[in-house]
C-alpha cells in the first residue's frame, strides 16, 4: 500500500513543481502516458484475481484520478499565470505621452515675456500701452523732443539715418521710444498714462549693446503729476518686476533734452558670487532715465505748460530681462537659435499677471 501512497505523493509533488505547461506535460506522460507509472499499475489489474482487483482496483484508480485531477488543476494555474504574463508583456500603455501640441511646444522669447510682465505691472497701475513706428521722422525722434538742430545731444544717439526722400527729409530708425510721447500728446488730451514698449536702434555693437534693442517708455501727463508720483511709480514697478518686497533707488541728477529736471536711476543690488540680487547689497545698477517733461516738449505738442505737467521715463528692456533671468550674454537674444529659445524661453500659456504671479 505504501508503494501507492509514496507514488502518489511523489507524482503530486512533481505536478506541483512543474513550472510551465511543457514540464507538466512531461509529468503527465511519465504518469499517465502509455508507459507511465500509473498506466503500468492499471495494466496490472488485468492479471489480478478478482479479490485482489477488488482491493487494489479502487486504490489504483483513485491514484489515477488524483494525479489526473492534480494535473488539470495545475494546468489551470499555469494557463492563467501564462495569460497574466502575456497580458503584462503585451500591455498597450495608452498613457504614453502624445507629441506636444504646437501651442504647448512653442516658446515665448524672454523679451516678449518681459514686455508682458512690464505691461501687467503698469496695467495694474492704470497705464495703457501705446506704440509707434520703428522708422521715425527726425522731427519726432529729435526736434519735438527739444533736441535743437545741430545740438550735440543728437550725436549721443549714434543714429541710423535713412536716405533722404524726394522732399529731402531724412528719416531715422528711432533711437528711443520717446517719439511716441509726442505722437500720444498730439493725438490725445490729458490725462495721459501710457507705457510704450518697443524696438529701438543705435549704431552700437558689443557684448552689452546690439544695434537693435528694446526700451519701455512711460509718460504721465495731467494737472499735478509730480516727481513724488514718479518715484512711487518707479519704485512700485521695480518691486513688482524683480519680485522683492523692498528696493532702494538712487536718483542722480542727469541731462535729457526732453526733461527738466532729469535724473538717472540706480537700484541697489548685491553682486556677490557673480549673482545679482535686488533689495539688498552695496552695489548700484543703473536702470533708467527719467524726469519732468520739459515745458518745450509740452508746447511742441500744443499743450500749455501752465495748465498741465507730467513725468516720463525710459528704460532698457534687454538688460533687465538678462538680470532677472540670469542670462549672461545679450547677443543670443537676436540670433534666433531654437536651442537657446528652448532653454530660456517661456511656456506660451504661462501668461504673466499680478494675480497669478509674473513668473511661474
Ligand atoms: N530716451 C532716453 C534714452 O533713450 C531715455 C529717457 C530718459 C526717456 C528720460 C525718458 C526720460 O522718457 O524722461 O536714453
Amino acid at each position: 500500500m505504501t508503494d501507492l501512497t509514496q507514488l502518489e505523493r511523489d507524482l503530486l509533488a512533481r505536478v506541483e513543481a512543474a513550472g510551465d505547461e511543457a514540464a507538466l506535460e512531461a509529468v503527465r506522460v511519465a504518469a499517465l502516458g502509455k508507459k507511465g507509472s500509473v498506466s503500468d499499475l492499471l495494466k496490472t489489474l488485468g492479471g489480478m484475481t478478482p479479490e485482489e482487483r477488488k482491493e487494489r482496483g479502487p486504490l489504483i484508480n483513485g491514484l489515477r484520478d488524483a494525479v489526473q485531477g492534480a494535473i488539470a488543476a495545475r494546468k489551470d494555474v499555469l494557463a492563467s499565470a501564462a495569460l497574466e504574463a502575456r497580458l503584462l508583456a503585451e500591455r498597450l500603455d495608452v498613457t504614453l505621452p502624445v507629441p506636444e501640441a504646437p501651442e504647448v511646444r512653442g516658446r515665448i522669447h524672454p523679451i516678449s515675456q518681459v514686455v508682458e510682465e512690464i505691461t501687467a505691472i503698469f496695467a495694474d497701475m492704470g497705464f495703457s500701452v501705446a506704440d509707434g513706428p520703428d522708422i521715425e521722422t527726425d522731427y519726432l525722434n529729435f526736434t519735438a523732443l527739444n533736441f535743437p538742430e545741430g545740438h550735440p545731444a543728437r550725436e549721443m544717439h549714434d543714429t541710423f539715418f535713412l536716405a533722404p526722400d524726394e522732399k529731402g527729409e531724412r528719416k531715422v530708425l528711432r533711437t528711443h521710444t520717446s517719439p511716441v510721447q509726442i505722437r500720444t500728446m498730439t493725438s490725445k488730451a490729458p490725462p495721459i498714462r501710457i507705457i510704450i514698449p518697443g524696438r529701438t536702434y543705435r549704431h552700437d555693437s558689443d557684448q552689452t549693446h546690439t544695434p537693435m534693442f528694446h526700451q519701455v517708455e512711460g509718460l504721465v501727463i495731467d494737472t499735478q503729476a509730480n516727481i513724488a508720483h514718479m518715484k512711487w511709480v518707479l519704485e512700485e514697478f521695480c518691486k513688482a518686476f524683480f519680485e522683492v518686497d523692498q528696493v532702494k533707488m538712487r536718483f542722480r541728477p542727469s541731462f535729457f533734452p526732453f526733461t527738466e529736471p532729469s535724473a538717472e536711476v540706480d537700484i541697489q543690488c548685491s553682486r556677490k558670487g557673480g549673482e545679482i540680487r535686488f533689495g539688498e547689497g552695496e552695489d548700484w545698477l543703473e536702470i533708467l532715465g527719467c524726469g519732468m517733461v520739459h515745458p518745450n516738449v509740452l508746447r511742441n505738442c500744443g499743450l500749455d505748460p501752465d495748465k498741465v505737467q507730467g513725468f516720463a521715463w525710459g528704460m532698457g528692456i534687454d538688460r533687465i530681462a538678462m538680470l532677472k533671468y540670469g542670462m549672461p550674454d545679450l547677443r543670443p537674444f537676436f540670433e534666433a537659435d531654437v536651442r537657446w529659445l528652448n532653454h530660456y524661453g517661456f511656456r506660451p500659456l504661462d501668461i504673466p499677471s499680478l494675480v497669478s504671479g509674473l513668473t511661474s
